[in-house]
């Protein structure tokens, strides 16, 4: 088996895609659009964006892998009709996703958002600490990632409850679903972590219609999508004090724009989408049995239902 395998990203290395490829098959085609010379022969896209010049020209392309966990960056108009599309599910990016909820969580429950203040104003004043068991926290998705980080936080002691499509049973994760379920499950909440996938049914799902129904002071962290949430919204909730914080690894528009109003927020927590990194050597287990089954004909591992977005 000789994949040909064209690589495109604006954030991920083509240098540590490659090398890591080449612990997983002997002969290998590799090509990025400067080095792209017969795309006619390209079988696999491991792409993060489409790239300038779209798809179409892959004449031969059998699978489309995501280089992320979501598939919103790709625009799916630019994508073959019916070509298979899996995204990326690695232990590694649950990992780092995981421990940035954790730090972020952690940050709150602490009242190190506080302190951070006091130590810049000069302030010396004592604050107890509380018990995890105390401090309720949502997450917001419980697919591979969000499992994960409900989980991690319940072997730390959280009260954990949790919001997906379809019911969960996971151990010490109250399961929460619907509409409904999701106004009950943020009335609780005093930390919400967003992890879902960006689809129709849940852009803008982080609004006044969830800061409205919220526990007063709820931290917020978004480690979705920026389209998530209504950023308007937010102000305005940190403002009434509906919503005491936010820390906010992704943006509508990245990089944030310089004179955006969150960077001189004081409540504010801005990361440039920092929160997961797959580690290509890793990663590349699951990304070569995907190219195997991609160039052997069978159905791909992860496999997008494009109809449902994620
Ligand atoms: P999965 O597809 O494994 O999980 C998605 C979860 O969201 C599932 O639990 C699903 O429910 C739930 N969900 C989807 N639609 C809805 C809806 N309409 N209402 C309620 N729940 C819904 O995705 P991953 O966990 O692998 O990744 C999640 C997202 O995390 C990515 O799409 C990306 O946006 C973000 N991400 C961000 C990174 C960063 O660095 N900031 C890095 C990696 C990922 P069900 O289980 O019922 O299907
Ligand atoms: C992803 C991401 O979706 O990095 O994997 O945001």
């Amino acid at each position: 088996m000789k994949p040909n395998i064209f690589f495109h990203s604006e954030i991920d290395s083509a240098e540590g895609w490659r090398v890591a490829l080449a612990t997983q098959f002997e002969e290998f085609h590799f090509s990025t659009l400067e080095s792209l010379e017969h795309p006619e022969a390209v079988d696999i896209a491991l792409i993060w964006t489409v790239p300038d010049g779209g798809l179409r020209r892959f004449r031969s392309l059998r699978a489309i892998l995501s280089l992320g966990a979501g598939i919103d960056q790709l625009d799916l108009n630019e994508i073959p009709l019916r070509m298979p599309l899996a995204r990326l599910v690695d232990a590694s990016l649950a990992r780092t996703m995981t421990d940035y909820a954790k730090a972020a969580v952690y940050r709150y429950h602490r009242r190190f958002d506080v302190f951070e203040q006091y130590s810049r104003d000069g302030k010396w004043q004592f604050m107890p600490a509380t018990l995890t068991r105390d401090t309720v926290v949502g997450v917001l998705g419980l697919g591979e990632i969000g499992r994960e980080i409900a989980l991690s936080l319940h072997h730390e002691g959280f009260h954990m409850l949790g919001w997906s499509r379809t019911p969960k049973r996971l151990d010490g994760v109250q399961s929460y679903t619907g509409r409904d379920g999701l106004h009950r499950m943020v009335g609780e909440c005093h930390i919400l972590i967003n992890v879902l996938p960006l689809t129709s049914e849940t852009r803008h799902t982080l609004s006044n219609e969830i800061f409205s129904r919220c526990r007063a002071g709820m931290q917020l962290i978004n480690m979705g999508r920026g389209q998530h949430l209504v950023e308007s919204d937010l102000l305005e909730a940190l403002q009434s004090g509906k919503i005491g914080g936010a820390t906010l690894d992704v943006a509508i528009v990245e990089p944030l724009p310089r004179e955006h109003p969150f960077w001189s927020h004081p409540r504010i927590l801005i990361t440039p989408h920092v929160a997961g990194t797959s580690i290509p050597m890793l990663a590349v287990r699951n990304i070569a049995g995907n190219i195997r089954r991609a160039i052997k004909g069978d159905a791909l591992l992860n496999e997008v239902d494009v109809l449902r977005g994620y």
